[in-house]
């Protein structure tokens, strides 16, 4: 575990992104969390979703950093990693997770969290840090908070069709 790393107030983020997330269109939805969360997380250098378009395979959405790899297989890379599990993965170190997708080398740390909408993978939310380990357990659980607040007020419909 790394002290040095900053604490966030996710009760306080999500009371403020509830009140962002003022529609029910995706599209907007995402867009504004993606800038939402890359404005108030500190030491982020991208934020952004993939979304399942087609069967098992992840394409970009709206996001905030770098231009991106674009599309991830489930087979691929951290991000094909959760929306093939169904789980959150914090990689404290990239460089140790085989498979991964450096989209930036400046990346050192990541956090995926699948978008499970009636058991179904929607897309997944990615945060990439320059500090390695910047994500710890109660940042995990923050940003999955969060997550659940974008399923409960946005219409995700199954864009793979
Ligand atoms: N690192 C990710 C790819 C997406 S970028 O970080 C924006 C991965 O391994 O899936």
């Amino acid at each position: 575990m790394n002290d040095t790393r900053p604490t966030t107030d996710y009760v306080m983020l999500g009371r403020q992104l509830s009140a962002l997330l003022d529609t029910r269109d995706w599209v907007t939805n995402t867009s504004q969390m993606a800038a939402f969360i890359f404005q108030q997380v500190p030491d982020l250098n991208w934020a952004g979703f993939y979304l399942q378009r087609e069967s098992r395979v992840l394409r970009l959405g709206p996001f905030q950093g770098q231009p991106a790899c674009n599309p991830i297989g489930f087979e691929e890379g951290v991000c094909g990693a959760a929306a093939r599990t169904g789980e959150t993965q914090r990689v404290e170190d990239v460089h140790a997770f085989p498979g991964h997708i450096a989209c930036d080398a400046a990346s050192r740390s990541e956090l995926v969290i699948p978008l499970i909408k009636e058991g179904r993978v929607w897309g997944v939310l990615d945060l990439d840090s320059p500090l390695p380990g910047r994500f710890a357990v109660e940042d995990q659980q923050g940003i999955e908070a969060l997550c659940q607040i974008l399923i409960e007020q946005s219409d995700l419909p199954d864009l793979s069709g």
